[in-house]
């Protein structure tokens, strides 16, 4: 709390500086703090529907007037104290450009570093910060020691670059893809774990696992798939793009061997951040993308060498993870859980909705997927739109048909019910 105190400060003395470009209020922060005093203690679960509470976090955001964002799978906006700190960071690198880069970034990059690795729960020896989810995963999958005829196992309910990247690896190196089927709603962990199983063969090398799937919300039981395959000598891959900072875990209990997120999606941090993490036993086997020869196999940097970049990107990072801390977790969670919860529950009942998401809490969280009978999911995001001003995302897959509804923080109640009268209209209820 100290931390945050101090870093309102700095944040509200440069609002000044800058009076007219920045719509940043440090009065509501510090209304924030306050708030935050008063739940410390409480009970998650309690707090994630004190709705006074709630309202101080919204405020910390900035939405648009024009329309409701219910599409924050994408990318989530940053806080108003986190985009201020990015100007500042903008700023500062600007007026001391290349002595900046050559005498002060790698000091400061470290210490982000070792903040975001304390976050994940791992070391900083083991992470580096990407541009994305799909650059930390496209250097495992690319990177990683396959021979003709080695196989890999994913699902298709994952993420399509992933899948093409591995696709290549296929047309390139003569590996094997084994895309399996896993179920919209299943009973229990062992019937996902089990799916994973069957596609097990004395060849299969690396498994990938989207933690949380982006078409539908559900979450797969990465820990258990991970036990599964290391008792065969299997490798791990979680594709973690949902999951990091909106779930409560730390990497660790997942022991899964590689790890890619965004850190633009639920850390609203800003547009163009992600992390890699790969086990320290696993950096020497693996390649990097961009040639680097000068440093030990096995020292994580080795994926850091990417040339010239944005570093406030990097450096904007401490404050996304101070605001992340002090809203707290697993406060985070519960809200997020029970904004899902609060119009799956209005809506599911309604003959001609179905919700393509498992419901129990170890299923899903904040995202979910909503199909209406008789409309595709085009139709029906463009319903949303055009007569609520809603804004969703359909998806429509082989396997997942319908629209993905995704609130975060920042989402009000009343946006909520607004869905939930509008998919009522559209199924005729
Ligand atoms: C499951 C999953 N993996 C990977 C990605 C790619 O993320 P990014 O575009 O930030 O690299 C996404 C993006 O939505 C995703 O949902």
């Amino acid at each position: 709390m100290e931390s945050r105190r101090k870093f309102i400060q700095q944040v509200s003395s440069l609002g000044i500086a800058t009076a007219g470009l920045s719509i940043f209020n440090p009065l509501h922060a510090r209304s924030l703090d306050e708030k935050l005093r008063q739940v410390d203690g409480q009970d998650p679960r309690l707090v994630a529907r004190d709705e006074d509470f709630w309202y101080h976090v919204q405020r910390a955001y900035v939405q648009s007037p024009h329309f409701i964002n219910l599409e924050s799978g994408y990318f989530s906006p940053q806080p108003q104290e986190v985009l201020e700190a990015q100007i500042r960071n903008i700023r500062m690198i600007n007026e001391q450009p290349s002595y900046y880069m050559r005498e002060r970034q790698l000091e400061e990059k470290l210490v982000v570093k070792k903040k975001l690795a304390q976050l994940a729960g791992v070391s900083h020896e083991e992470i580096v910060i990407t541009r994305n989810t799909t650059e930390a995963l496209d250097t495992i999958i690319l990177g990683m020691d396959l021979q003709p005829g080695d196989e890999a196992i994913m699902t298709n309910q994952d993420y399509g670059s992933m899948l093409e990247t591995f696709e290549q690896r296929a047309q390139r190196n003569g590996i094997l893809t084994r895309v399996i089927d896993i179920p919209l709603w299943p009973k229990n962990k062992l019937e996902v774990v089990r799916a994973f199983e069957k596609a097990v063969t004395p060849r299969t090398k690396v498994i990938l696992v989207t933690h949380l799937i982006n078409l539908t919300g559900q979450i797969l039981p990465a820990r258990e798939i991970a036990d599964m395959a290391h008792e065969r000598g299997i490798d791990v891959i979680v594709d973690a793009a949902h999951s990091f900072a909106h779930l409560d875990y730390k990497i660790p209990e997942l022991d899964c061997d590689y790890y890619g997120t965004s850190l633009h999606k639920w850390l609203c941090a800003p547009l163009g951040a992600g992390m890699l993490y790969m086990k320290k036993e696993k950096i020497a086997k693996t390649w990097p993308l961009f040639g680097d020869t000068g440093l030990p196999k096995d020292d994580i940097r080795k994926f850091e060498h990417i040339g010239t970049h944005p570093v406030s990107t990097h450096l904007t990072l401490a404050s996304a993870i101070e605001f992340h801390n002090s809203i707290g977790a697993r406060r985070k969670e519960e809200r997020l859980r029970y904004l899902k919860n609060y119009w799956v529950n209005q809506v599911r009942d309604i003959p001609g909705v179905t919700i393509n998401t498992p419901l129990a809490d170890e299923q899903s969280c904040a995202l979910a997927n909503v199909s209406v009978k008789g409309m595709t999911p085009a139709e029906l995001a463009a319903f949303f739109m055009d007569k609520y001003k809603i804004f969703t995302v359909g998806i429509d897959t082989v396997a997942v048909k319908g629209v993905r509804v995704t609130p975060h923080l920042y989402t009000r109640l009343d946006q909520l019910d607004l869905l939930v009268t509008a998919i009522r209209e559209a199924v005729g209820a």
